[in-house]
C-alpha cells in the first residue's frame, strides 16, 4: 500500500526537484500553447469581421454528448469560442455550432446523426452558419467517412486527440483559399492523431461558477472487450500534479467550492510520471487546498482501486462520501471474457470493504446486460452482487456491439433473452437504491444548492456528500453554498427536505 500523507506542498516540492529535466520535456507544450494563442488572436479578428458583416455579435452552440470527460471538453470548446468573441446560445440555428460526440454506445450514435440531419435545415435558415463535429465518434474513421458522404454541411471534424488545436481549427474554418475573408467559404479539415501532448492553460468556459470538473489523466489502458474508449481516447497519460493543483488553486480563487478529479480510469493516475505519484495522494492533496469544500472524483477501477484511497477519504472529511464502482457484472466468467481483472469475490471484498470503513459513503455502480455469453445464471450472479453490495444507485446499460472491440466478435445473446436479463437487474438496483436512500430519512446532512428547481417553483436542488439531491425551499442566491438540511419526506431516490442553517465548511 502506498503512503497516503504526502501534503499538497510535498508533492509540489517533488515536481520542483526535477523541474530542470521537465523543462525540456515541456517545451513543445509551450510552443503549442503560444501558436494556439496566436491561432486565437486570429479568430478574435475574423469575428470582429463577421460581426460587421451580420451587425450583431455572432452566437455559438456546443451541443453535447456523453460522459464528464465531453462535458469538461465542452467547456474548453465554449471557452475558446467565447474568448474569439462569440456569444453563447442554446438555438441550434447559432453562427457556430458544435457537436461533441459520443460513440460509447450505438444509440447515441444514432441520436447524434438525427441532430446532425436537422442542421441542414437550421443551415437554410442561417447562410452565415458553421458546423463542427468532434468527439469521440470522430476518432473513428468509419463515423468521418459518414459524414464525409452524407453530411457535405459540415465545415469542420476533429477528435478528442487535436481538441487542444481548435483556436488553429476555427480560424482556418473562417480562411478563404484566396486569403479574402468570406465567412460563408466552406472547409472540411479533417484531422486526427494519436498524440502524447497534453497543452495546459488553454481558456476554459464553466458551467457552474461553483463547481468544476478538473481532469487528472487522459485515456485508458485497459481494454475492456466491450469497450471502445481506448480507441477514442488513446493511451494513459497523466497530468502533472503541480498542473492539477495550480488549476484547483486557481479555481477556487475564482469562487468555486466543488471540484470532481476527472479520468477514464483514475486509479492509474501518476504511473506514467517521471517520479510516480498515486492517485491516492494526489486526491489527499487537493482535498488540502485552501478553499476546496467538496472533492468528488471518478471513474475508479476495481482491480487497481488500493485501500489507500479508502483511508485518505476516511481521513478528509471533504472528500465526498461517494464511490462509482464500475461492477459490470456479478460473473466471475463473464468477467474473465469482459477482460475486466477481477472475480466476484475480490469485487465483493472490496466493496464491502468500503461499507465496513466509511459506512455513511455511498456505493454506485455500472452494470452491462446482455454481454455475449451471459447465461440466466450469470445474472443470477449480478443479482447477487447487487443483494450483497446494496448499491445506492446504478446506471444499468443493455450491451451495445461496437465494431473494432474484441467482444463484437463474439457470440451475441438473444434480444428478447438480455431484455430479460435487463429488467431483472433494473428493478433489483431500483429495490436496493430505494432501501438506501430511505435510510436518510429524518437525518441532518449538509447540501450544496447546485440549481433552482425546474418542477417545483421557488425551490432549490441540493446534493448530500454521498450525491443524493434533496430540494428545499430557497431563493437563486442560496445557490454554490452548503447548508446543514434536514430531510423530511423521500420520494424514492430523493428528499424533499428543510435547510437549517448556512454550513461553513461543506462537510
Ligand atoms: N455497451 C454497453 N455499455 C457499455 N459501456 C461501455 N461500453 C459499453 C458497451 N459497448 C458502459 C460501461 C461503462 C459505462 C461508462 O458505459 O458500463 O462503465
Ligand atoms: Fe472502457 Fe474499461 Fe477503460 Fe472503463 S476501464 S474506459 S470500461 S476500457
Amino acid at each position: 500500500m502506498q503512503n497516503t500523507m504526502l501534503t499538497a506542498e510535498a508533492i509540489i516540492e517533488n515536481a520542483r526537484k526535477r523541474a530542470s529535466e521537465e523543462d525540456a520535456k515541456t517545451f513543445t507544450d509551450k510552443e503549442e500553447l503560444s501558436r494556439q494563442e496566436a491561432f486565437l488572436s486570429l479568430a478574435k479578428e475574423q469575428t470582429g469581421k463577421l460581426s460587421e458583416l451580420l451587425g450583431r455579435t455572432p452566437t455559438y452552440c456546443v451541443v453535447n454528448f456523453g460522459c464528464q470527460m465531453n462535458a469538461k471538453d465542452a467547456e474548453k470548446l465554449s471557452g475558446v469560442l467565447k474568448e474569439a468573441g462569440y456569444e453563447e446560445t442554446d438555438r441550434e440555428d447559432a453562427d457556430f455550432v458544435i457537436y461533441n460526440t459520443c460513440t460509447v454506445r450505438d444509440n447515441a450514435d444514432q441520436h447524434f446523426f438525427g441532430r446532425l440531419g436537422r442542421a441542414a435545415h437550421y443551415r437554410k435558415k442561417n447562410p452565415w452558419m458553421k458546423i463542427a463535429v468532434c468527439g469521440c465518434m470522430m476518432q473513428e474513421k468509419a463515423c468521418v467517412d459518414k459524414i464525409k458522404e452524407s453530411y457535405p454541411y459540415v465545415n469542420l471534424v476533429f477528435g478528442t486527440h487535436n481538441l487542444f488545436r481548435f483556436p488553429e481549427y476555427l480560424a482556418d474554418v473562417y480562411e478563404n483559399q484566396n486569403d479574402d475573408f468570406d465567412p460563408r467559404g466552406r472547409k472540411l479539415y479533417v484531422v486526427w492523431k494519436d498524440t502524447k501532448e497534453i497543452v495546459e492553460d488553454l481558456p476554459s468556459e464553466r458551467k457552474y461558477p461553483y463547481k468544476s470538473g478538473v481532469n487528472i489523466m487522459f485515456g485508458c489502458d485497459n481494454f475492456c472487450t466491450y469497450c471502445i474508449v481506448p480507441y477514442v481516447r488513446g493511451r494513459e497519460r497523466s497530468r502533472k500534479p503541480t498542473e492539477i493543483l495550480r488549476e484547483v488553486e486557481h479555481l477556487v480563487s475564482d469562487g468555486v467550492v466543488e471540484i470532481m478529479l476527472l479520468g477514464q480510469n483514475v486509479n492509474s493516475y501518476g504511473k506514467d510520471l517521471e517520479t510516480p505519484v498515486s492517485f491516492a495522494e494526489l486526491l489527499g492533496a487537493v482535498a488540502e487546498v485552501p478553499g476546496v469544500k467538496r472533492v468528488r472524483w471518478m471513474t475508479p477501477h476495481p482491480k487497481d482501486m488500493g485501500e489507500d484511497v479508502i483511508h485518505v477519504i476516511a481521513s478528509h472529511p471533504n472528500i465526498a462520501r461517494h464511490i462509482h464502482l464500475p461492477l459490470q457484472s456479478g460473473s466471475t466468467e463473464i468477467l474473465r471474457r469482459m477482460n475486466r481483472r477481477y472475480t466476484k469475490e475480490q469485487y465483493l471484498d472490496l466493496a464491502l470493504k468500503i461499507r465496513e470503513e466509511l459506512p455513511d459513503c455511498a456505493i454506485t455502480t455500472d452494470i452491462i446486460a446482455g454481454f455475449p455469453g451471459e447465461t440466466k445464471a450469470d445474472v443470477v450472479e449480478t443479482l447477487d452482487v447487487i443483494e450483497k453490495v446494496h448499491f445506492d444507485n446504478a446506471y444499468t446499460f443493455i450491451y451495445s456491439k461496437r465494431t473494432g472491440t474484441p467482444a463484437a466478435a463474439m457470440e451475441q445473446v438473444p434480444q428478447a433473452q438480455v431484455k430479460e436479463g435487463f429488467d431483472r437487474i433494473l428493478s433489483a438496483i431500483q429495490e436496493s437504491a430505494r432501501e438506501r436512500t430511505a435510510l436518510l430519512q429524518g437525518k441532518v446532512l449538509c447540501a450544496l444548492a447546485e440549481e433552482e428547481n425546474a418542477q417545483e417553483e421557488g425551490y432549490l436542488t441540493c446534493r448530500l456528500s454521498n450525491n443524493t439531491l434533496v430540494h428545499v425551499k430557497g431563493d437563486p442566491s442560496m445557490i454554490g453554498h452548503f447548508y446543514d438540511v434536514r430531510l423530511d419526506t423521500c420520494r424514492g431516490f430523493y428528499y424533499f427536505g428543510t435547510v437549517l442553517s448556512e454550513n461553513a465548511n461543506g462537510y
